[in-house]
Formats: C-alpha cells, sequence, structure tokens
C-alpha cells in the first residue's frame, strides 16, 4: 500500500514540472515518468497552478488510458489486440498469457503483474506486439512471451 503524498510533496512535484510554457498533459507525463503514476495529490495544486478546475484535471488524468493513479505492479505486459495483431495470432497469445501468469486481462493487478490489452504499439508489420515494463518486442510467439516475462519477474525480484 502506498502512502499518500504530502500536500508539501505533492506542491514540490508540481513545482518541478509546471515549468514555462508546460501543459496539463506534458507536466502529467513528466510526473508520471517520475513517479510511475500520478498520484492524487497534485490534482489540486495543478488546477490551481495552470488554474483549472479539479474536475477539469482529474477528467483528463481518467479519460487517458496512459495515466495510472495508483503505483504500477511490478511487471506490466500490455498485449496489442487491434487488427493487424488479431490476424497474427493476438487471441490465443492472449489466452496463453493468462494461463502463465494466472492473471487475467484488463482486471487491475493480482500478485505483481498486471496484463493489459492497447490497441496499437506501431509494430502492425512485426505482429503480434507487445511491452513488458514499456520495452517492446515484436513477432511475440507463447515460448518467447514466456522467456521474457520469467526473465522481467527475476529481475524484478532481484531488484525489489
Ligand atoms: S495492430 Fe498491433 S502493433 Fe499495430
Amino acid at each position: 500500500m502506498t502512502q499518500p503524498l504530502s500536500a508539501a510533496a505533492a506542491e514540490e512535484l508540481v513545482r518541478r514540472h509546471a515549468v514555462q510554457g508546460a501543459t496539463l498533459m506534458t507536466i502529467l507525463h513528466a510526473i508520471q515518468d517520475e513517479t510511475g503514476f500520478v498520484p492524487p495529490e497534485v490534482v489540486q495544486p495543478l488546477a490551481r497552478v495552470l488554474t483549472l478546475s479539479r474536475a477539469e484535471v482529474h477528467g483528463t488524468i481518467t479519460y487517458y488510458h496512459h495515466f495510472r493513479s495508483a503505483p504500477p505492479a511490478r511487471i506490466t505486459v500490455q498485449l496489442c489486440r487491434a487488427e493487424a495483431c488479431r490476424s497474427m495470432g493476438t487471441e490465443a497469445l492472449k489466452d496463453h498469457i493468462e494461463g502463465h501468469t494466472g492473471c487475467r486481462f484488463d482486471s487491475g493487478h493480482a500478485e505483481d503483474t498486471e496484463l493489459e490489452s492497447v490497441y496499437c504499439l506501431g509494430q502492425c508489420a512485426l505482429s503480434p506486439s507487445m511491452t513488458i515494463n514499456g520495452e517492446i518486442h515484436a513477432k511475440v510467439t507463447p515460448q518467447k512471451f514466456d522467456r521474457l516475462y520469467d526473465a522481467a519477474k527475476d529481475k524484478s525480484e532481484v531488484t525489489a
């Protein structure tokens, strides 16, 4: 369970990224890049600094699937389920991944893994495509996934 940010820490986080010319989107990206998610405590200082309503800031964070309001799992798998990848067997791969990890797609994170569906990673010619902890992988087979996932799991246990 993550501790909430103090008001002072939230103010400092926003101050560091709300530089001249920064937009709400660029600040949200910068905060998420730094902390792994957008802590809810930054909504109020962001709204004040950008002269927006808290509802506008909150609405932007929740509208874009990319932004997280809670820390990510230790291993995040994003599987492309758009047309090109579907034509190359991504749905069978999805079933395999769920079996291998014991997790379900798009249902939050259980244990230390989160499985997310995404719709095109810009690697259509190399389908099926996925990311594991932000690193893109192409022409993924069930065997390749097992290797990549198990390596990510070993790495996360080493760094935990
Ligand atoms: S459809 Fe899967 S990467 Fe484009």
